[in-house]
């Protein structure tokens, strides 16, 4: 099924009646506002290694690397806004439902755009904590972005970005609050995500109400496409504002 004006229409009209809605984002959301993805053609993990750059064992190996190359994520986002996607997102919590907003991005943009019921899933990468005491800080605390690995100002220990790296496991009670807001949504949108990490990629599973409606935008089929009621074949910033409009 493609992206039809019909189609459009019939989601659209089932966003506005619906009482609770539960979005789960991916990079795709943020690729237009110049975000790179992971696993498009152009995405991240086709030119850079994950065991090397989001693991621990990585981070053991070289600290100074990976928090090179999240100081360079961190200077991209200082130059990037939210998109008409992130803008649609907002109007449609303002829009007075229940709504929860589960993203996998690590960006912050979905906070710098206004949403407020986010779960982060993946953490985010203007916080960081130390390895040995688990004292977190943030960006604002550092005073700037640091490209030099910092050391903790409590016990000296190695500090890493607060993001959920490979092998590891996601925050128990965010994840909780996630499958409880999938369990009791009457939409739930998949937006922007290839549905290939877990967790994450189980949480449409989690819809259980017998009148909830699952949509999923995305310019390419996923594992979750055939399981939807509504595929949205399209880019986030074009579909999302037909959807939410303003008005
Ligand atoms: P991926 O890079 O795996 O998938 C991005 C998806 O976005 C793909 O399915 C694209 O087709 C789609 N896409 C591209 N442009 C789009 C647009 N303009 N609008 C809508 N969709 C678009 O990214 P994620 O699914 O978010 O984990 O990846 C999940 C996790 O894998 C990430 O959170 C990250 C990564 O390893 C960690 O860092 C822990």
């Amino acid at each position: 099924m493609n992206c039809t004006e019909e189609l459009l229409q019939q989601c659209q009209m089932l966003i506005q009646r619906a009482q609770s809605v539960c979005v789960l984002t991916g990079a795709g959301v943020s690729k237009a506002s110049g975000i790179p993805t992971f696993r498009d053609k152009d995405g991240l993990w086709n030119s850079m290694r994950p065991e090397e750059l989001a693991s621990m064992d990585g981070f053991l190996r070289n600290p100074e690397l990976v928090w090179e190359w999240y100081t360079s994520r961190k200077l991209v986002l200082t130059k990037v806004n939210p998109n008409a996607a992130h803008e649609a997102l907002v109007r449609l919590e303002n829009s007075n439902k229940d709504f929860v907003l589960i993203t996998q991005n690590v960006d912050g943009l979905h906070a710098r755009a206004g949403n407020k019921r986010i779960l982060e899933l993946h953490g985010n990468i203007e916080r960081s904590f130390c390895v040995e005491c688990h004292i977190f800080y943030n960006d604002v605390f550092f005073d700037k972005i640091k490209r030099i690995l910092p050391k903790c100002i409590a016990c000296g220990g190695r500090v890493r970005p607060d993001v959920v790296w490979f092998g590891e496991m996601l925050p128990q009670d965010v994840l909780d609050q996630a499958i409880n807001a999938a369990q009791r949504c009457d939409i739930f949108l998949s937006i922007g995500t290839s549905a290939l990490v877990y967790p994450a990629a189980e949480l449409p599973y989690y819809v259980s109400r017998s009148d909830a409606t699952l949509i999923e935008i995305n310019p390419e089929r996923t594992s979750l496409s055939g399981s939807v009621d509504y595929y949205l074949q399209g880019h986030a910033e074009v579909i999302l504002p037909r959807l939410c409009p303003d008005r």
